[in-house]
């Protein structure tokens, strides 16, 4: 499936019904959960280093989302978290969230030493270890975690 990942400036302006709905279906309450802190202003993906993305079909149909926030759980400088990260189950084992995960990556190296993310699914487990996250970092409020800084050296040398 060829896609299109985009930065969200703004959310209000993206129309993530279909996929609140869907997740929602699915027991997810995290998509909800992004609209909400958007419209409260509570997180609003703006901080320094922050990012967040959609990713659309050929169609134009909104079919992934994926966000990068400072870690607010942890005291430490320079760690992140992945938040509100979820594929439509149809566009799923296609490699959209590899290629969403590798930009997020890619957008953290220089703001943070490493990222965090917390999920209690299976699929999501496999899907972290597949790229390069390992378990437990001992962050608080973490199931998985990946060191950039190390990442980076291994590619340079
Ligand atoms: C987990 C999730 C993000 C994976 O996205 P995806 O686009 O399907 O992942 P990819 O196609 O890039 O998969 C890359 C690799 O991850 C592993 N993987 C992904 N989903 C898997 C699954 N359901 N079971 C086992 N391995 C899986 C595989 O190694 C896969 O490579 P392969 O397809 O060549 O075997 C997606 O299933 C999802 O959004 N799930 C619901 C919400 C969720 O759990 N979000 C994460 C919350 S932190």
């Amino acid at each position: 499936m060829a896609v299109k990942i985009t930065e969200i400036e703004d959310l209000k302006k993206v129309d993530v019904s279909k996929l609140v709905e869907e997740s929602e279906a699915e027991g997810y309450r995290f998509l909800r959960r992004l609209v909400d802190q958007y419209e409260d202003g509570s997180n609003t993906f703006n901080k320094t280093g922050e990012v967040l993305y959609g990713v659309w079909d050929h169609h134009d149909q909104l079919v992934a989302i994926g966000g990068l926030n400072r870690d607010p759980y942890s005291d430490k400088e320079g760690v992140g978290r992945l938040r509100r990260f979820y594929i439509s189950a149809n566009a799923r084992r296609q490699g959209i969230g590899t290629k969403l995960l590798q930009q997020i990556l890619k957008d953290a190296q220089g703001h943070f030493s490493e990222l965090v993310v917390r999920t209690d699914s299976s699929a999501a487990d496999a899907f972290y270890r597949a790229n390069g996250f390992s378990g437990d970092l001992g962050l608080p409020e973490a199931t998985h975690g990946i060191v950039l800084e190390r990442e980076h050296r291994k590619k340079a040398e």
